[in-house]
């Protein structure tokens, strides 16, 4: 569906309240992030439910955004708390939103240690061994959710967080333990499996996880891609959480090294849950944030100083903007982050724009440009 910003801004016109608090702009220059980053990738967002009845929240994700996420609504402990007993409602209201406004939809996510009922890898005690009965209730579970949104669902993550910072396999995981060690292998198969009998085989089937950029990680990701390859196993992205700190950690050689390997494995490269940690002594991971004294280079956690860091990040990303398919944020505003008291995302607590909001939009305004030259 394509819709202009011209009548998204009709449709949300009676609520446009948030709107009254952006900057003014030359006429014919965008204004909102989704208009800015034509052409470049796809921006979006991740949305609780209540995101939906919230007026200025609503507005904002519409406006600035194409691409959403269900930030723990689509997860597999929310779509089927009990076997073969599966709840699409939340998952639902968000898709209804994207398809209002013309934005696709990422699912997140088949396979993840967290949030997944203990069920799963429980024995049922009917003599099959547990490699296959675990196998089958990921079977089970991906041809459900596949189907119910078929149509509606342009990429999902298959497998989130499965390896270690340094490269090996992540220690605590139920479904390698039942599974054995070609889990991931085996999940991939299954959702390219079930894409091709719904005829969704342009769905993009995703590797996700966060710390990304560390060595040991990039390399065990890039391995196991060519590994999948190799074997004629679908993957056909990266994702990145980016839940990173405002001071230089990541650097932007590191990330820029990391988009690089990733972009020879021939997979497209998401952005997919960013958010840029501000407080002083705590990092910012796959976990949320956790105390580290270690972490001191926050120091400076001024508006402007972030400003600067989301600046200077998305700059990267718009170079890269042919190897990347989408930026997501985690989060409307500062108050609605898993990262409390971090101050991580592009909208205040009251969901005015940031300062970095600004220098975000400037970074895909440059780009925009320089892509029509
Ligand atoms: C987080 C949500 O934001 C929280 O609301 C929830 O309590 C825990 O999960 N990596 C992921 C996301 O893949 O699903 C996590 O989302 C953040 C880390």
């Amino acid at each position: 569906m394509s819709i202009s910003m011209k009548s998204v801004s009709a449709i949300v016109a009676g609520i446009c309240l948030g709107a009254l608090a952006f900057q003014a702009q030359a006429a014919d220059e965008p204004t909102r992030l989704r208009d800015a980053a034509e052409g470049l990738f796809l921006i979006g967002n991740a949305a609780p439910t209540r995101a939906f009845s919230d007026l200025i929240a609503s507005d904002i994700l519409a406006q600035d955004f194409n691409r959403l996420t269900c930030e723990n609504e689509m997860k597999f402990d929310a779509t089927e708390p009990q076997e073969g007993q599966f709840n699409y409602r939340a998952g639902d209201t968000l898709v209804e939103f994207a398809q209002k406004y013309g934005m696709k939809v990422h699912g997140h996510t088949f396979l993840w240690h967290s949030q997944t009922p203990q069920w799963v890898f429980q024995n049922p005690n009917d003599g099959r061994p547990m490699r296959e009965v675990v196998l089958a209730r990921l079977e089970n579970h991906i041809r459900a959710l596949m189907t119910h949104w078929k149509g509606k669902i342009q990429s999902w993550d298959v497998c989130n967080e499965c390896f270690e910072d340094d490269g090996r396999p992540r220690g605590f995981s139920p479904w390698r333990q039942n599974i054995g060690d070609d889990y991931m292998e085996q999940a991939f198969r299954i959702a390219d499996k079930v894409a091709k009998e719904l005829g969704e085989e342009k769905v993009l089937l995703v590797y996700n996880d966060f710390n990304m950029y560390k060595p040991g990680k990039v390399q065990a990701v890039v391995k196991m891609v060519n590994d999948f390859k190799a074997k004629g196993v679908r993957i056909d992205a990266i994702g990145m959480q980016a839940h990173w700190q405002s001071n230089d950690d990541p650097s932007i050689e590191t990330i820029e090294a990391a988009f690089k390997a990733y972009a020879a494995t021939g997979c497209k490269i998401i952005i997919s849950e960013m958010d840029i940690n501000t407080r002083n002594g705590f990092r910012n991971s796959g976990r949320g944030l956790e105390r580290d004294d270690s972490v001191q280079g926050n120091a400076d956690s001024s508006a402007d100083a972030l400003a600067k860091r989301y600046g200077q990040i998305f700059d990267l990303f718009v170079k890269y903007h042919e190897s990347i398919y989408a930026v997501t944020l985690w989060g409307i505003g500062d108050s609605w982050s898993w990262l409390r008291g971090g101050q991580p995302l592009i909208f205040d607590n009251n969901l005015d724009p940031k300062p970095c909001y600004y220098s975000v939009l400037e970074s895909l305004k440059k780009g925009q440009k320089a892509l029509k030259k």
